[in-house]
């Protein structure tokens, strides 16, 4: 018999998971190349060269017990400075490695924050609509999530003004994703700026910190020349997720880390219960080999112009079929306006033209639909036709 806590997760079952399963089925029927599916956001490029070369060498030239062994939960401490370097030459901070924690990839990096942050009845605060997984993670910890609404009217850049109605003393979290996924958009300067004056404003209301947790798995896929806000520098209490799955192709491989800037208020005592954290609830240590393998490829990337191009050209089609979204400017999805009320209804046409998608309330945002492009190109230009036709039943 299960636990009664886990029963609510076994009920909402992933869509997303539900969908790709479908598209395993309908390649059997018409074969894989007729089968358009835009489900899951597991990246079809292969990692740059640079993984291929560092495991290569650290297979020929390392210590076996370096590479496979045990080691301090937190990491490997070079990896852990190489990381911190990274952010001092990119972003001139002055953190070393006691600023970052190794984890298994940006689901372990998150939940790890959220076991050290939230006690029974606190609350996470998301904009919607958002990666569904963050309450499942925050329900584990004991936390609820309050979402706040899309903001439709702006371009889905969240609406500090809202953020604001919604907080309360038990808030003890905002997650911020950016580049977003599902929607492609990068939060602006501006809106950041936002949402760190209403948090700052309740923080001193409440007198407790307000975390701004920032997931950015999707940092290095950016489109436009739009840069991602540093959250550090706009806000104390800011706490960066990230992981390799997606900008060096790794997400079977699960890579990434906790960072934390010294201007968090009990800095200390912070990393060591994430640490704890890390270690008791979240994996115990990130893959030692694949540590090794990130250090040596820290500024190398996926190629971002192949993405790029992949969303130019998906965008154009599903535009000229008559449907409405938004330009990508980040992250590797189309967010695509339903023509149908009930977008599950498009789900259905577009899936009689064996084209797959999921349904914005799988992001708890009804009435649009997310397709991921991080696939071949090939496929987006043989799924062409398939969208027309779609589109002409809707719009003759
Ligand atoms: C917004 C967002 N956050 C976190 C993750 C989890 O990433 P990882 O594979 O590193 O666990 C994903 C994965 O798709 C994601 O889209």
């Amino acid at each position: 018999m299960i636990a009664k806590s886990m029963a609510p997760l076994l009920a909402g079952a992933s869509e997303i998971r539900a969908m790709f399963e479908e598209g395993l089925k309908l390649a059997k029927v018409y074969g894989k190349e007729n089968v358009y599916d835009f489900c899951v956001g597991n990246p079809g490029l292969h990692p740059p060269k640079e993984v291929y070369e560092a495991i290569d060498y650290i297979n020929h030239n390392m210590d076996p017990h370096l590479v496979h062994g045990y080691m301090p939960n937190a990491g490997y401490d070079s990896t852990r400075q190489c990381v911190a370097d990274y952010f001092n030459r990119k972003y001139g901070t002055d953190w070393s490695l006691n600023n970052i924690i190794m984890t298994v990839g940006a689901g372990s990096a998150l939940c790890a924050v959220m076991r050290t942050v939230f006690d029974p009845g606190d609350k996470m605060v998301v904009f919607a609509p958002y990666f569904v997984e963050y309450a499942n993670w925050a329900y584990l910890s004991g936390a609820t999530t309050v979402a706040v609404p899309p903001n439709e009217a702006n371009g889905f850049e969240p609406d500090p003004a809202e953020l604001k109605k919604i907080l309360d003393p038990s808030v003890k979290m905002v997650i911020i994703n950016n580049p977003n996924n599902p929607t492609g958009v990068i939060y602006s300067p501006e809106t950041i700026t936002g949402i760190a004056d209403v948090l700052r404003e309740a923080e001193a209301e409440y007198g407790h910190p307000i975390y701004i947790l920032a997931d950015e798995p999707y940092k290095e896929l950016v489109y436009t020349d739009q840069v991602v806000p540093f959250l550090p520098d706009y806000y104390d209490h800011s706490i960066i997720c990230y992981s390799w799955s997606k900008s060096l192709s790794l997400p079977g491989e699960r890579i990434g880390y906790v960072a934390v800037p010294n201007t968090m208020d009990g800095f200390e005592e912070f990393m060591g219960a994430l640490n704890v954290a890390n270690r008791v609830a979240c994996g115990t240590n990130a893959p030692s080999m694949m540590q090794l393998i990130v250090e040596r490829c820290i500024d190398a990337q996926v190629d971002v112009p192949y993405y790029k191009k992949n969303g130019q050209e998906l965008y154009d089609i599903v535009t000229k079929a008559g449907f409405t979204a938004v330009v990508p400017q980040g992250a590797f999805y189309l967010w695509v306006k339903s023509p149908d009320e009930n977008e599950y209804d498009f789900i259905k046409a577009l899936k009689e033209e064996r084209i797959l998608g999921v349904a914005g309330s799988a992001f708890k945002c009804p009435g649009y639909i997310r397709l991921s492009f991080c696939i071949a190109n090939e496929t987006i230009q043989r799924s062409a036709e398939s969208f027309y036709k779609v589109g002409k039943k809707y719009f003759g």
